[in-house]
């Protein structure tokens, strides 16, 4: 055997240095990163920020990360962890994790719900502390004036479990799922059933109040409008922590109606989807029908592709069958097939909790512990008929044994709200919104890339098909495919307008010049964050 060159040994010293130089830096700014905290609490007489720290030494530092981990693809053991977790019970322990983080080099992480679905709020590939915000969760209800003023910590069922409490016709427009975080829904839009008659989550807010990078407690008065505007549709990780949300509350009738109906390859569920999307968006606002596909098996025990239609109607059903059988007579509506419950049962049947009690919406714990990976895309004309034959085709591959596409009608107020009235820019033009999924269960690296490479093979299939410059995306639906920013130093304009426009389209621009105003140095940032124009950080820190 050949003994190594005196330049080989050089390189392995130089590597063998400069990772236990990474080391040492890396403790010693985990250190000098908790010394911070400790002596800040220790100049203010009401922090008690230690007791909301939990590093790897604690026994319960791994309970707290995983309890709101939502995608267990971001949950194996390479999945690179936080130094610190800090769950702040009030402002200064927010205002100090800033502070320090900053000053010692630190990456933020702010963690609501935790339902982010490529683990931006609590998975990052440089060292970071997660600013979980579970304990920051009050709500208060003021039914006089049809308003509420809720934390980021709470869930989206906890909110509505609060306006139930309240009253049977007072509701608020947001998601579907429960568990859903109030701080990663309302800053990136959030949208449920009520979408065509009141807009989304994001377009009810009317304060909010935030700590930005200097620590400062600013609401909408102080921060001023264009950081009021950019929280509301932007994604709040790349301004600030933002602490809570002041909502209109909306009026709906007491009794509404609610359907699901499926529909097999051989009930003729391509030609109801077809009419569908001739239909859904142009349906009075007080109706809402989203449809999804699935692979299923047929009665005769083929297998065969089903779609569903689930329905939330603003009225009661005398009125509903007339106007599906008027619309959507295709479909084949039944009066039997619907049922007339409050908006409160209409949450609790969506979300799988039909005739339970409201208090399951308290539950943090969501009903099932998924691995997925999901896509969105937009579209402006009805799909052709035929097109479908090759989204089937790829249903029947292996790995779409659980994989859904869900079809969400837009129009009704979604077309009377313009593009740049927050940074959620689709709006009138957009027929419906597609989420493309795909489920698996566990299996590793290799399962995983061979879930996603199906779902990649089906997102590129759709793209003729669906809206083009730019091929738009929901921001709530994270995906790193449509393109990242460097996340450890310095991203141009040009890099972070790839994924942006998809996003935001134009609004970016604004986005933009908004986080230059308020953060300059970029500490705010991670994977997807608004890039600021003037930040010239150097390329490694
Ligand atoms: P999480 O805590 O992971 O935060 C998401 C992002 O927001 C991260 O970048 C995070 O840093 C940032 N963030 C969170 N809190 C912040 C704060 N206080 N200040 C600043 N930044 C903050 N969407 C929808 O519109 N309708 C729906 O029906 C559903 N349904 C649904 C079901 C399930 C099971 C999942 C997993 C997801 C959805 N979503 C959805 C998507 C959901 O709206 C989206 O993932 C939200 O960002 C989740 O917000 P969380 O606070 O839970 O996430």
């Amino acid at each position: 055997m050949k003994s190594p060159s005196s330049s080989t040994i050089f390189t392995l010293f130089s590597f063998l240095f400069l990772s236990s130089f990474q080391t040492i830096t890396l403790a010693d700014s985990h250190q000098n990163f908790l010394q911070c905290l400790s002596l800040h609490s220790e100049n203010n007489a009401t922090s008690n920020i230690s007791q909301v720290i939990y590093t790897e030494n604690n026994s319960s530092f791994s309970s707290i990360l995983e309890f709101s981990i939502r995608n267990f693809r971001f949950s194996t053991p390479t999945t690179p962890k936080p130094l610190v977790i800090i769950t702040p019970s009030q402002v200064s322990h927010i205002q100090e994790a800033i502070i320090c983080s900053q000053k010692h080099g630190i990456q933020i992480r702010i963690r609501s719900g935790g339902h982010d679905y490529e683990a931006l709020s609590y998975v990052s590939d440089v060292p970071f502390v997660i600013l979980d915000l579970i304990y920051l969760s009050e709500i208060s209800i003021d039914g006089e004036n049809k308003t509420a003023w809720v934390q980021s910590g709470a869930t989206i069922g906890q909110l509505y479990y609060r306006i139930a409490e309240k009253s049977k016709t007072l509701a608020f427009p947001a998601g579907v799922c429960p568990t859903v975080g109030v701080g990663g829904h309302f800053s990136g839009g959030g949208y449920g059933f009520l979408l065509r008659k009141f807009g989304l989550a994001a377009d009810n807010v009317v304060d909010a109040l935030l700590i930005d990078v200097k620590g400062q407690l600013l609401d909408r008065k102080s921060m001023g409008e264009d950081l009021f505007w950019a929280i509301r549709g932007g994604g709040g990780a790349s301004f600030g922590v933002i602490l809570a949300w002041k909502i209109n509350l909306v009026t709906v009738p007491s009794t509404l109606t609610v359907f699901t109906v499926h529909r097999t390859l051989e009930q003729n569920a391509t030609k109801i989807v077809d009419k569908w999307q001739y239909v859904a968006d142009k349906l009075p606002e007080d109706l809402y029908i989203r449809l999804y596909l699935t692979r299923s098996n047929s009665s005769s025990g083929r297998t065969t592709i089903r779609a569903t239609f689930e329905c939330l109607f603003l009225g009661g059903v005398d009125f509903l069958v007339p106007l599906m059988q008027q619309s959507l007579p295709e479909l084949g509506l039944e009066k039997s097939d619907c049922i007339e419950m409050s908006w409160i049962d209409s949450i609790l049947y969506f979300a799988g909790f039909q005739g339970e009690s409201m208090d399951v919406l308290l539950s943090r714990t969501p009903t099932s512990f998924d691995t997925f990976k999901a896509k969105s895309d937009y579209v402006k004309e009805p799909i052709p008929e035929t097109a479908f034959e090759g989204v089937y085709e790829r249903f029947y591959e292996q790995e779409a044994e659980s994989a859904v596409m869900i079809f969400i009608p837009y129009g009704g107020i979604m077309n009377e709200i313009s593009e740049s009235e927050t940074p959620f820019p689709h709006r009138a033009g957009n027929i419906y919104k597609i989420q493309h999924l795909v489920y698996w269960q566990g299996g590793g690296d290799e399962e995983a890339e061979r879930h996603i490479n199906w779902i990649r093979r089906l997102y590129s299939y759709m793209a003729p098909f669906v809206s083009k410059n730019p091929r738009a995306a929901y921001m709530n639906y994270r995906d790193l495919d449509v393109g990242t920013n460097n996340n450890k130093g310095y991203t141009s304009f040009k890099q972070g307008s790839v994924w942006g426009f998809k996003y935001f389209k134009n609004n970016f621009n604004r986005l933009v010049h908004v986080k230059t105003m308020v953060d300059p140095g970029n500490f705010f940032r991670n994977e997807q964050s608004i890039p600021p124009i003037y930040s010239r950080k150097k390329k490694v820190d």
